[in-house]
């Protein structure tokens, strides 16, 4: 059992928690991720970490309640415990002989990007930080992202912070004007990575993407998470789990991870609504 130790509301839908598990706190690396269950009958999901205390043993997490797990979750108080927390699971983020990176993140993506944003400005890199979201009310880890950056650029849909637009708007005027990366990183929903990749392709500029596909064991072992890569005209197989979770976003197969992304959606509403009239809270 895995006992919360703090609890912080980041925004209506996003929740921090930092949980006590000395042993994942230990050896956890940016890029890392855990899978977690609430209670006995829960399901698994996987949630990146979003930093650690080895003095503490603790591991923070930060979720956006997307569905009936989620949801579960953030109903859990300081105190209270968590069924299972294991990790660390994946490969850590690629930071070595980076010098100039651009972290792009969408939405909660921004929890996933910091953590790697940090090790980059802890390996003493150059960094340029461009997050979005949806309107001013969404926005979590402002101030996080610019003490782990040299620049820092905040995008909203409807310009209620920061610049109105797109996360690759900053992006394709920074590459038109002139400005290279030795790498560009980039954490959200899988159709912005997939605009991120095309805005860097007449540059040339490598863009690593974190995907998120469906995971069940973590381990390799049930296939929930594999993902097409097409290299060198060959499409090969790989599994997000322990090949990634970061990839070579000129590799992807983003329409085939869109539509497999989608396969569940239906089971996945009636799952959170009947968690939520359990908890009798109004539907999605
Ligand atoms: C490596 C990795 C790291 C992640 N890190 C974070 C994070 O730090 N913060 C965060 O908010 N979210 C993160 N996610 C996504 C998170 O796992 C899902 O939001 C969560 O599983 C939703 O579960 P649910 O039951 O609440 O929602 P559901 O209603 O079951 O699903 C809502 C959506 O979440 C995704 N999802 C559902 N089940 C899984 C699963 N088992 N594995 C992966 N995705 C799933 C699907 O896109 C689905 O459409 C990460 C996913 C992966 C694969
Ligand atoms: S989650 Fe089962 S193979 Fe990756």
């Amino acid at each position: 059992m895995y006992r919360i130790i703090r609890k912080k509301i980041l925004n209506a839908a996003v929740v921090q928690m930092e949980i006590e598990a000395p042993l994942v706190a230990a050896k956890a690396k940016a890029g890392q991720f855990i899978i977690l269950r609430v209670d006995e009958e829960g399901e698994r999901i996987p949630l990146t970490v979003a930093g650690t205390c080895s003095e503490e043993g603790t591991v923070k997490i930060i979720f956006q309640i997307a569905g009936a797990t989620t949801y579960l979750l953030s109903q859990k108080r300081e105190g209270e415990f968590l069924r299972d927390f294991s990790g660390p699971l994946g490969c850590a983020a690629r930071t070595e002989g980076i010098q100039k990176v651009c972290l792009v993140a969408g939405g909660v993506g921004a929890a996933i990007a910091l953590p790697v944003a940090e090790a980059f400005f802890r390996g003493k890199a150059d960094v340029t930080a461009i997050v979005g979201f949806r309107s001013r009310e969404l926005v979590i880890l402002e101030e996080e992202f610019r003490a782990a950056s040299d620049r820092t650029f905040f995008t909203t849909d409807d310009g209620s912070f920061g610049e109105k637009g797109s996360v690759t708007l900053p992006l394709a005027r920074l590459l038109a004007g002139g400005e290279r990366f030795d790498e560009i990183f980039a954490v959200g929903p899988l159709v912005m990575m997939k605009y991120v990749v095309e805005t860097a392709r007449p540059y040339q500029i490598p863009v690593t993407v974190s995907m998120n596909p469906i995971m069940i064991d973590g381990t390799g072992m049930c296939g929930g998470c594999r993902l097409s890569l097409l290299r060198e005209g060959k499409k090969i197989m790989k599994f997000a789990c322990v090949d990634g979770p970061d990839f070579d976003g000129y590799e992807v197969d983003f329409d085939e991870a869109i539509a497999r992304n989608r396969m569940y959606a239906e089971f996945e509403r009636k799952a959170y609504e009947r968690t939520c009239n359990l908890f009798g809270r109004a539907e999605k």
